[in-house]
């Protein structure tokens, strides 16, 4: 064939091929999810096999190694106990509660790992709801937005007393953002930042996840404030309504199947940009693996290139220690 033109030359050697590779990992793309629960005992998760819900002495051996591995940051989600939780919440601004306290050992024990905690109510509501549940007499939920809002600036306060360095709102409730750096910033905590879930999809693939804290709701669903994977040009609205009220950080929720969002996104602000590889991503590389129907780690590491292709600038992974060990050089 006469062809001038042949792209292969430029694959033609492992050299050649990272000469011309235009997306690297490294340990400091990802975030570190952890589960955490009171007391000693880590407790294996049975929705998502393979992943430690960690007692809080265990807890801080784990964060040093990630530290080790040069994952610069985690992000702690709670099981509380049923006793707990409570149709208000109010459990989520106790200072004494499991997640300050944690946030102060961590703070205490590794002072360099930076310290992401989950702002809403879900762990916390007796209706496993992100926001305040009113029924109606017909049975039919409503989300309190507003109300639900001061509650979640309560949380985040609690949240920067222990020493958190982002607050992370996951609620999608309208309004919370402006609301969290008002109350930071009135409080004294102008260098606490936001890492907002701006673009949250109302998605199945957080089944596992809510198995691993007992937060499922227990009745209706979550589509009046996460959005419907349909859309597109709303997560443009969702993102630049949060960067218009002050998030330092725009995330995008699921990652694997929202790629053209996360482009999207990137394209459209110049904040950074996370990408929330969640349990159902998770999950079906490791069940797939599991039965040994996937390469594992080929797997693992080119569905996280792939995010970080499509614009992420960090990526909140559950596997975030064990790929971070193996792309680092
Ligand atoms: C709750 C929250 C969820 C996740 C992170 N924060 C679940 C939900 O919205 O129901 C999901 C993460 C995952 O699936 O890995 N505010």
């Amino acid at each position: 064939m006469n062809l001038p033109i042949r792209p292969r030359r430029n694959r033609k050697s492992p050299a050649m091929r990272s000469l011309v590779c235009e997306t690297v990992l490294g340990p400091s793309d990802f975030v570190q999810p952890l589960f955490v629960q009171e007391g000693d005992q880590n407790d294996p998760i049975a929705s998502m096999p393979g992943i430690t819900r960690w007692g809080e002495k265990n807890l801080i051996a784990e964060v040093l190694s990630i530290h080790a591995s040069g994952v610069p940051a985690v992000v702690l989600f709670p099981k509380i106990a049923e006793s707990l939780k409570s149709s208000d919440a109010a459990a989520c601004f106790d200072d004494s509660g499991l997640i300050p306290r944690l946030v102060r050992a961590i703070k205490a024990a590794c002072p360099e790992i930076c310290v992401i905690t989950d702002v809403a109510l879900d762990p916390y509501s007796s209706d496993g709801h992100d926001g305040l549940v009113q029924t109606a007499g017909d049975g039919s939920l409503r989300i309190l937005n507003d109300e639900t809002v001061e509650i979640l600036c309560r949380q985040a306060l609690c949240h920067a007393r222990a020493g958190a360095d982002v607050v992370s709102p996951s609620d999608m409730m309208d309004g919370r953002v402006a609301a969290l750096r008002h109350a930071l910033d009135g409080s004294g905590f102008a260098d606490v930042s936001i890492l907002s879930y701006s673009v949250k999809y109302a998605s199945a693939l957080y089944g596992p996840f809510r198995g691993a804290l007992d937060s499922a709701p227990k009745a209706g669903d979550k589509k009046t404030y996460q959005m419907n994977p349909a859309n597109a040009r709303e997560a443009l609205r969702e993102a630049l309504l949060d960067q218009a009220e002050g998030a330092d950080m725009l995330m995008v929720k699921p990652a694997g199947a929202y790629l053209d969002v996360i482009a999207l996104v990137r394209g459209s602000t110049h904040l950074p940009v996370a990408a929330y590889q969640v349990s159902g991503e998770y999950l079906m590389i490791q069940s797939a693996a599991a039965a040994g129907w996937l390469d594992r780690k080929a797997v693992i590491l080119e569905s996280l290139t792939a995010i970080k292709r499509a614009g992420a600038d960090f990526i909140l992974t559950y596997f975030a220690k064990e790929a971070a060990l193996w792309v680092r050089e």
